[in-house]
């Protein structure tokens, strides 16, 4: 024998139920966001192409769907619209009767507090140009114009019953202008979560396709991160925090995992990561294909996460996940 006298680290290995006892981490429903499409003018759910098993909601089939979620224990749910009319400033994002805040208020009359309920907040789906802001007239995106429509979309969020805004824009600013927005509004007890390092990610791919929000010229690459930057992720975190940030989010996930890692190293507040439409994406077509074993690889990405230092997920496998979870 060739170890160190004693030392054999497979004992702890040798059953499940030793292996469950010593785990480092665990996942646990509780943990889990589902990111639900709630699409204006539809009756029937609309399957989304790229992302099989993800569908655009009705604010009729956004209930059930919602239901389940909670029933399954589900830690919180987040809200994407997807209106019928766009415009340059994006109108229907703060109208009270806009999608979103249609869903917010049947979502919150009937799950009350039982799951939190977040809102996506941003522009992208609202505008007919798909930019997450207001455009000059050189077609760049004003930051602080379109933190003003950032402040009224959160009150209307809030004042339709989100309990939690989660600003995705990465305009400079937006947190602290949200958070005046939300207390001058009445909101004061309207949580904030920054995705705070959002980086300009080709994961989004499908995204795109699921919130009709792909830009109609150029790209977001002047406003999310450079993937090739770790530490400018912990500048973002650290403002955001500093504006009034409850808690933050990396995204996406799994290829910025060293960044879940720094961020949660570097912070006290609660670290959220989003495993995006394009990790889903893949690893659904690779187990279509026979090519992956779908459940044990959603368990380990899940894990991994996790173990990376996020204390919750968003992700589209939400709702699987927690059942699987539930039954043990
Ligand atoms: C909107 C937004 C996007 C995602 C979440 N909020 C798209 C983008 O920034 O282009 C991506 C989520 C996913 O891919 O699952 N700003």
């Amino acid at each position: 024998m060739n170890t160190v006298p004693g030392q054999r680290p497979r004992r702890l290995r040798r059953t499940a139920a030793m292996r469950r006892l010593v785990a480092e981490t665990r996942l646990a429903p509780a943990d889990l966001v589902l990111p639900l499409f709630v699409r204006e003018g539809i009756t029937d759910p609309t399957p989304i192409d790229a992302m099989p098993g993800v569908m655009q909601h009705s604010v009729r089939s956004l209930l059930p769907a919602a239901r389940a979620a909670v029933a399954a224990g589900v830690g919180g749910l987040i809200l994407f619209g997807i209106p019928l009319r766009k415009d340059a400033r994006g109108s229907a994002a703060d109208d009270p009767d806009g999608i979103v805040q249609v869903a917010l208020r049947a979502l919150r009359e009937d799950l009350g507090d039982t799951c939190v309920l977040m809102a996506d907040l941003c522009l992208c789906e609202y505008t007919d140009h798909g930019h997450c802001g207001i455009l000059t007239a050189r077609g760049s995106v004003d930051n602080d114009t379109t933190l003003e429509r950032y402040a009224a979309i959160a009150a209307a969020q809030a004042e339709a019953g989100a309990h939690v805004v989660a600003p995705s824009g990465m305009m400079d600013g937006q947190v602290r202008a949200i958070r005046q927005g939300l207390d001058s509004a009445g909101f004061s007890e309207t949580a904030i979560l920054a995705y705070a390092a959002k980086y300009a990610s080709a994961f989004y791919g499908p995204f795109r396709e699921a919130a009709d929000c792909a830009p109609s010229f150029g790209d977001r690459a002047g406003y999310q991160q450079d993937p090739a930057n770790g530490r400018e992720a912990l500048r973002e975190v650290a403002l955001d925090i500093a504006e009034g940030a409850d808690a933050v989010m990396v995204k996406p996930a799994m290829s910025y995992l060293d960044i879940v890692f720094r961020v949660a190293q570097a912070v006290d507040v609660p670290v959220a990561a989003y495993q995006v439409s394009g990790e889903y994406a893949m690893i659904e077509a690779a187990a279509a294909r026979g090519w992956l074993d779908r459940e044990r690889v959603i368990t380990e990405t899940l894990l991994s996460v996790r173990r990376a230092g996020a204390d919750l997920v968003l992700t589209y496998w939400a709702l699987e996940a927690a059942r699987r979870l539930q039954e043990g």
